[in-house]
């Protein structure tokens, strides 16, 4: 039997990077259907057709997760579909990085909200309906910068505040089968981290003993462990996948 046979996951910021590496993992996995979520509808197209070119298992919604109102709507549409989800993978964050003495406040409201309150929004919207079926897996995707970057006051503030989130769900939850759980991953080989000013970038990775990036792959491999029923008695933990950059 797959892994995760009958399963249906959701997966948001499923257009690129490491999203959309969950993506192909959960397929590879045996997974019945997989809501890809994202704001980038184009991407998002893309990606799904090239994943599941009958587009039978992969279904792409576009929303912008930071709007709860937009939230709602997919998820009465996912439940409407497909009658439950079991898997809930909070993905989608992105970066306004900036020194905090020159930070304006769009920056930093920008990346709360689709980093941090995203992830309420989600949960609220799947919480209810895990609970009556007693399972879920609720993974949810920080960052090593939760423990402190240069340039990165907000989008740390959002990591570490889903870490915490982490936990306390996980605790609300815990007897009720569904478990709660936090992946950071490190320095990965996506186009967030191609963005980095040359300098950055080569200091980032002068710190891995590793010695390398990740990729992709590397993390949806973990997703893959807490997604599935080999991860029963792991909950409200925190993963690094970082290539020893912190231990
Ligand atoms: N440590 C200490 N001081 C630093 C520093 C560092 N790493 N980097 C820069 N500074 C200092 C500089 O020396 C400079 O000081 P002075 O003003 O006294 O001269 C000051 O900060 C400003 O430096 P810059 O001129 O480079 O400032 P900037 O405003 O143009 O850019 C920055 C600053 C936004 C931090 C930029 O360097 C940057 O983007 N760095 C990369 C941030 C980063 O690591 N992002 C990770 C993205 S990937 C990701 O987030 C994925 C994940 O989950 C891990």
């Amino acid at each position: 039997m797959a892994k995760l046979e009958n399963k249906v996951a959701v997966v948001t910021g499923a257009a690129q990077g490491i999203g959309a590496a969950i993506l192909k993992r959960l397929l590879e996995d045996g997974a019945a259907s997989v809501v890809a979520i994202d704001i980038n509808q184009e991407q998002l197209d893309q990606t799904a057709k090239e994943l599941d070119a009958s587009s039978e298992k992969v279904i792409p919604m576009k929303c912008n997760i930071a709007d709860r109102n937009e939230v709602t709507d997919v998820f009465k549409k996912i439940y409407e579909k497909l009658g439950k989800v079991d898997i809930l993978i909070n993905n989608a964050g992105i970066t306004r990085d900036s020194m905090f003495h020159k930070m304006p406040q769009d920056q930093w409201d920008a990346v709360i909200s689709v980093n941090l309150t995203s992830v309420y929004n989600c949960c609220q919207a799947v919480v209810d309906k895990m609970r009556k079926q007693e399972y879920g897996k609720i993974i949810n995707l920080s960052s090593t910068s939760a423990w402190g970057n240069v340039g990165q006051t907000n989008y740390s503030a959002s990591k570490a505040g889903l870490l915490g989130f982490t936990k306390s769900l996980a605790k609300e939850l815990a007897g009720k089968n569904i478990t709660v759980n936090a992946i950071a991953p490190g320095f990965i080989d996506t186009e967030m981290t191609r963005s980095m000013p040359e300098a950055a970038k080569s200091m980032a990775l002068m710190l891995i003993p590793a010695a390398r990036a990740g990729n992709p792959a590397e993390v949806a491999s973990v997703v893959s462990f807490l997604a599935s029923d080999d991860s029963s008695f792991v909950t409200g933990e925190c993963i690094k996948v970082c290539g020893g950059f912190l231990m």
